[in-house]
Formats: C-alpha cells, structure tokens, sequence
C-alpha cells in the first residue's frame, strides 16, 4: 500500500538521499551540499520547511518539500522547492496525487499564490505541470550569489 504523510524526525535521509537523486536528475549532483543533519534541522527544529513524504512498505520513495514565501505583490505564498518519484514508481498517479496535496495545503493556509521551479529541459515535468494547467512564465531570469 502506498500512502502519503507529512515528514517526521528520521525520515531526513531518506529524504535527502532522494534530494541526491533528484539532483541527478537535474545533471547538477555535485551541487548538493546540504545534509540530513541540517536537513533534520531545518525542517523539525527550525521549522523553515516542511515535507510530505510518499511511503511504500516502510519506505520512503518520493516526497515533497515546501515553505512559506512572500510576495510584496500578492502576500503569503507557498514555495514548493522539490517535488520527486523515485523512477521505478512513476507514472502511475503518486506525482499527481502528492502535487494536488501541497495545492490542497497552499489554499487550506489561505496563500495568494503557490510558486516553483522547472527545468526548460524537464519535459516530463513540463507536460505533467501543463497537465495540471499551471501558469509556466519563462520571462523571469533567476538571481543568485552562493555563501559558505
Ligand atoms: N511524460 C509525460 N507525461 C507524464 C510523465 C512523463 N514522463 N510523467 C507523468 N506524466 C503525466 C501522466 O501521464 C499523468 O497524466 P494523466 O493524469 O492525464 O494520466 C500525470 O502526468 C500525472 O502523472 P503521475 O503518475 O501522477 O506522475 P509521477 O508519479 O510520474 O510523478 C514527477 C511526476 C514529475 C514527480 C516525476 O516524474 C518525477 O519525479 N520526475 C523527476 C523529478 C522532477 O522532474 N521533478 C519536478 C521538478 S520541477
């Protein structure tokens, strides 16, 4: 049986074996610095994220991670920063069913918007978002400095 269930401690490396994966998948692996220490942290200590995790026979085989955001424009939003299936377990509706659930979350906690991320390459993603009739906005040009 599969189900769905936020995030609790012990989960964070799985989770952040996942993030591994999800990197791969992005062709930028070596760009993962974060760990499940922090990971641990930041989501059951810090509380400056959250996640819903995908269980499969005690295993964790896709999961979610959000936080809230803010827009000077709209107000209280919700990011969802990494959204991941592990491949073997794709395409038969637990994206679908994980992504409604942070929708369902982002209009339960009232938010103006709910924003994220795709990869102009990320075809699947891209056809599964269009699936969804998501607004994709290629205009916006990403800034960033990296820090230690
Ligand atoms: N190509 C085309 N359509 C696809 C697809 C693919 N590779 N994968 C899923 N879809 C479609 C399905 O046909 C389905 O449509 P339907 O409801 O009309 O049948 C819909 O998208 C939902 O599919 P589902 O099975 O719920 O999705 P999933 O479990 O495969 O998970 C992702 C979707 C995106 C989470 C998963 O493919 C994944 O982890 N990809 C790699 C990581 C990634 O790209 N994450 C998003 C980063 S922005």
């Amino acid at each position: 049986m599969i189900y769905t269930r936020p995030a609790q401690e012990g989960d964070e490396v799985a989770i952040m074996s996942l993030i591994h994966a999800l990197a791969e998948y992005e062709k930028a692996p070596n760009e993962v610095v974060n760990s499940a220490p922090d990971l641990k942290k930041h989501l059951f200590e810090e509380k400056i994220c959250e996640a819903i995790v995908v269980v499969q026979n005690d295993t964790i085989i896709g999961f979610a991670l959000y936080y809230t955001n803010y827009s000077t424009w709209k107000g209280k939003c919700l990011y969802l920063e990494d959204f991941f299936v592990l491949p073997e377990y794709r395409g038969t509706g637990i994206g679908s069913q994980l992504f409604d659930e942070v929708v369902q979350i982002a209009k339960d906690r009232k938010v103006k918007r709910m924003d994220w991320q795709v990869l102009d390459w990320n075809e699947p993603a891209l056809n599964f978002y269009k699936k969804k009739n998501a607004i994709l906005d290629p205009e916006w040009i990403n800034g960033r400095f990296f820090f230690d």
